[in-house]
């Protein structure tokens, strides 16, 4: 139990930390097609910002309190911060990582969930999962040539 408690602190906050940084981007990129870019992130944006609540309040009913100050998002996030502005497409490229972070430490809460047979946990854990799976493929897309 203590592994799954661990594992959706880490899923939590890495999914804040990633939030955190699409609205960063949201806000701060720049470029003649600013628009396409800015709408990329709020858009992912968006979707975590929908989600984070209910994520929360999921850890709330399995006893857990939620990693959220800045110093718990930070030690429990497996997400660095970007601290520079970056270029568009390397903001498209960082945040393609960080997905890639968030969908480990998701599916690893999720195997979890379902070892300890927590069925409805592990079935919100899956549409995460499924959520950032379709953001990495926005932001795959993203960086192809035109
Ligand atoms: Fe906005």
């Amino acid at each position: 139990m203590e592994e799954l408690n661990k594992a959706l602190k880490c899923a939590f906050a890495t999914t804040y930390a990633f939030l955190v940084k699409a609205e960063n981007f949201h806000w701060n990129v720049t470029g003649s097609d600013f628009l396409q870019y800015h709408e990329l992130f709020g858009k992912i944006y968006d979707e975590v910002e929908d989600e984070l609540d209910d994520f929360a309040e999921k850890l709330r009913a399995h006893s857990i309190y939620v990693p959220a100050s800045f110093t718990q998002l930070k030690d429990h996030s497996t997400i660095t911060d970007t601290l520079e502005v970056l270029p568009k497409n390397e903001m498209v490229r960082t945040l393609y990582i960080d997905n890639i972070k968030v969908h480990e430490c998701l599916l690893a809460a999720y195997q979890l969930a379902e070892a300890n047979k927590y069925p409805g946990l592990g079935a919100f854990l899956s549409e995460r999962i499924d959520a950032h799976h379709k953001h990495g493929w926005m932001l795959f897309s993203s960086m192809q040539p035109t």
